[in-house]
């Protein structure tokens, strides 16, 4: 569709950025806090970039004010943030923190006072280390229940002045990394343990969803899933057949489960033939249809997935970037279904992320057309080298331009009838990403600091922040001026 003229923005769009606990807060074993499975397994040798770890990561447990301030200077409407389950309860299931509850209470307040939506995320990844040693985490049916007292707590303590909630961040990457690849905690490759955590998860996620429903009526709730829309390398038959294979495994998997509260037929069937089909018990069913139809899909976009057929003894797992390495990752596959391949299309990152603005329209539009959902842009960002030159000035027009291109394609969402009721970038200050240390950086701040050493911690404004601040100043106004058109 080319639109003649685009809608503007919706006037009550969030114009927001995001974090998560592990990535920004440090303070791990701070005021009561418990260890988390990212606290242990990033100080097993060879699990993380140069081992590093988010022991202080960017200390945002102390200096939360100073960046809230500066979300405040920027004109932010929205920040989107996560809790540490171990700061409520350090041991995931027993008592509770007070301290860990007042830091919360304490940001939120804050956010508020700086006329900024609070959009909580309950889990993103750091589950309680206790919980992992007691009963192997998501493996066991038991985190169902301790994951809904611990939202519980959240929902009655936060929910009077938080009304965006996201319950699990990336089900499909914490667990497929977790139980699949086994580059994430607790670092197991065995798919039919993978299916059966994921079952889990999901019965977690749906029962935290009809809890929030009696505790904050008037809040909305939904999961953020990371999304890749599947490309078919070519209009060749079989490769058009890996990419619905693809499409149907790696996304409508989880997203019919959120909406309808159904795992999709012909891939179950599959995957019951193959043997590694979850196991449901009596009572599931009734689970997940009472906890599904989120009031939104959280969605996290970074990059579509380009596939082509797959024969039964083809490619399975493949090496990641962690480098920054450009052409060092590896293609992935499930044997019988597909394998990834290079779009010949689309530019990439250094870290091999394909770049595609399109590719979220399209997402956005498949959401639509599929689940009839409101979309939370839950996450989009650019993880590159950033260099701080003399003046303290960081100049990253690379991030202004994949940032800029992203919105212009939600823009033309907008404009083809997908509700997108707000953006979070990723991130607001540079974090720990995760196995790739902290040369990768993604935020509007840059942090002085490195693998190496934490130097001062001092928060520096790329350019990026000025360009997103006038973003938010004139409504998107500004991202037709700079692709020369008008509205
Ligand atoms: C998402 C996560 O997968 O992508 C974030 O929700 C993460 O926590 C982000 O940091 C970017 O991934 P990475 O691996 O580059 O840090």
């Amino acid at each position: 569709m080319i639109h003649r003229q685009l809608q503007p923005f919706p006037a009550d769009f969030l114009w927001g950025s995001a974090s998560a606990a592990y990535q920004i807060e440090g303070a791990w074993d701070t005021d009561g806090k418990g260890p988390s499975v990212w606290d242990v397994y990033t100080k097993q040798e060879g699990t993380t970039y140069k081992g590093t770890n988010g022991d202080t990561a960017v200390d945002h447990y102390h200096r939360m004010e100073e960046d809230v301030a500066l979300m405040k200077e920027m004109g932010l409407k929205a920040y989107r943030f996560s809790i540490a389950w171990t700061r409520i309860y350090p041991e995931g299931n027993t008592h509770v923190n007070k301290t860990g509850l007042g830091f919360y209470d304490k940001l939120i307040d804050h956010l508020i006072a700086a006329d900024i939506e609070p959009i909580v995320t309950v889990y993103h990844w750091d589950l309680p280390q206790a919980l992992m040693d007691a009963y192997g985490g998501w493996e066991s049916r038991q985190i169902v229940d301790d994951f809904d007292r611990y939202c519980r707590t959240l929902f009655t303590r936060y929910g009077d002045r938080v009304k965006y909630w996201v319950t699990l961040n990336e089900q499909n990457v914490f667990i497929g990394l977790g139980y699949n690849a086994g580059i994430h905690p607790p670092g197991v490759q065995d798919e039919k343990r993978m299916h059966q955590a994921n079952h889990h998860a999901f019965l977690a996620n749906a029962k935290a969803t009809t809890s929030f429903r009696e505790l904050v009526p008037d809040g909305k709730v939904g999961p953020s899933f990371a999304y890749g829309p599947v490309y078919a390398l070519d209009a060749k038959p079989e490769n058009i057949l890996a990419a619905e294979n693809a499409e149907e495994l790696n996304n409508h998997w989880y997203m019919d489960v959120y909406a309808h509260g159904t795992y999709p037929q012909t891939m179950f069937r599959y995957l019951q033939e193959k043997g590694t089909a979850p196991q449901l018990e009596p009572g599931d069913d009734a689970i997940l249809k009472q906890g599904s139809a989120p009031d939104f899909m959280g969605v996290n976009y970074y990059r579509t997935t380009t596939v082509e057929a797959n024969p039964l003894d083809g490619v399975s797992s493949g090496k990641m970037n962690t480098t920054g390495k450009k052409g060092t990752s590896e293609d992935t596959g499930v044997p019988g279904l597909f394998k990834t391949v290079k779009n010949p299309n689309l530019e990439a990152t250094n870290w091999d992320w394909e770049i595609d603005p399109q590719g979220l329209r399209i997402g956005l539009r498949r959401i639509k057309n599929r689940y009839e959902l409101p979309v939370l842009i839950s996450e989009n960002g650019l993880g590159e080298f950033d260099k701080l030159e003399e003046g303290d000035r960081v100049h990253d027009p690379y991030r202004i331009d994949y940032l800029a291109s992203h919105l212009e394609a939600i823009q033309e969402a907008v404009s083809d009838g997908v509700d997108v009721l707000g953006y979070c970038t990723w991130s607001f200050t540079d974090l720990l990403s995760w196995l790739n240390g902290y040369q990768k950086r993604y935020g509007f701040v840059y942090i002085d600091r490195d693998e190496e050493s934490e130097r001062s911690l001092r928060r520096i404004r790329k350019e990026s922040f000025y360009w997103y601040q006038e973003v938010i100043r004139t409504q998107g106004a500004s991202l037709l001026q700079r692709a020369g058109g008008s509205s």
